[in-house]
């Protein structure tokens, strides 16, 4: 049991944004747009992790996993006395992912938080190795009982990549402690596009305050590394 003094894992978001601070554009579209430095960041944070959580929703645009596939990372894991590839854990309200993803053929372990209903979908199939229920009321995941939920199944650290509206809900429960956020020289615009919290939003009173932890640039693009305030 890997549970520390919080009762559930320890969460970073990691995610890269426009200059604008979109993460996508208007149409949702799954381009990435980071160079191959943010690549290598992305990954080095997720080899640093037990558990990589995404929304269903960004799965369904890019139909892939970050693995970890750089030689000294799987070292460093393996060092870490972490098996090969972190678990990973898809939420999703209605279960309905499609099993023709190449997600489901990448080698890496796969947990479903969802819904009655969306354990309902995938009923007598295979694709995951846990199916993890935790309904509220109105129907969501209920994220804070799912997080202590994962540290109790052993997880110590996460990484959560996105989209806006996990990370929103996450924040809302108190459930994250750092933001990494890439800042890329590109300009996406538009009103439906996702940020990285998307969600009803906080007020000003309300907002989430950070303290900026660090700041690098690699050519055109900055770094930036958030600690949420409790
Ligand atoms: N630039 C980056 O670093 C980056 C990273 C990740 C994603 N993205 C982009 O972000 C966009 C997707 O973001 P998004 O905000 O639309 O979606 P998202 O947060 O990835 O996924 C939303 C979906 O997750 C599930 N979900 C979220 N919170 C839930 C809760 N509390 N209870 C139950 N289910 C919950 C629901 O799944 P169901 O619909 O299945 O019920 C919901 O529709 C895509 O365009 C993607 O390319 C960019």
């Amino acid at each position: 049991m890997r549970e520390n003094h919080l009762g559930r894992p320890i969460a970073t978001v990691v995610l890269a944004m426009s200059a604008d601070g979109k993460i996508s554009d208007a149409t949702r579209s799954p381009t990435l747009f980071g160079s191959s430095a943010d690549k290598a960041h992305l990954e080095t944070q997720v080899a640093l992790a037990d558990g990589v959580l995404g929304g269903a929703a960004s799965l369904r645009a890019g139909g892939t996993a970050m693995r970890v596939s750089t030689p000294e990372l799987l070292q460093q894991r393996t060092v870490q006395g972490k098996p090969p590839q972190p678990v990973q854990i898809i939420c999703s309200r209605s279960g309905k992912i499609p099993p023709m993803l190449p997600f489901f053929r990448q080698n890496v372990p796969r947990w479903l938080l969802t819904t009655n209903a969306g354990a309902k979908e995938w009923e007598g199939q295979p694709g995951w190795e846990r199916i993890l229920v935790l309904e509220t009321a109105q129907g969501d995941v209920d994220l804070l009982a799912a997080m202590h939920q994962l540290a109790k199944l052993g997880l110590g650290r996460l990484a959560v990549l996105g989209g806006g509206e996990l990370v929103a809900g996450l924040l809302a429960a108190g459930c994250i402690d750092e933001m990494w956020l890439t800042v890329c020289p590109l300009v996406f615009g538009g009103k439906e596009a996702p940020t990285p919290v998307d969600g009803g939003g906080f007020s000003l009173h309300q907002a989430p305050r950070l303290q900026l932890q660090e700041v690098k640039r690699v050519e055109q693009e900055v770094f930036l590394h958030y600690r949420v305030q409790r």
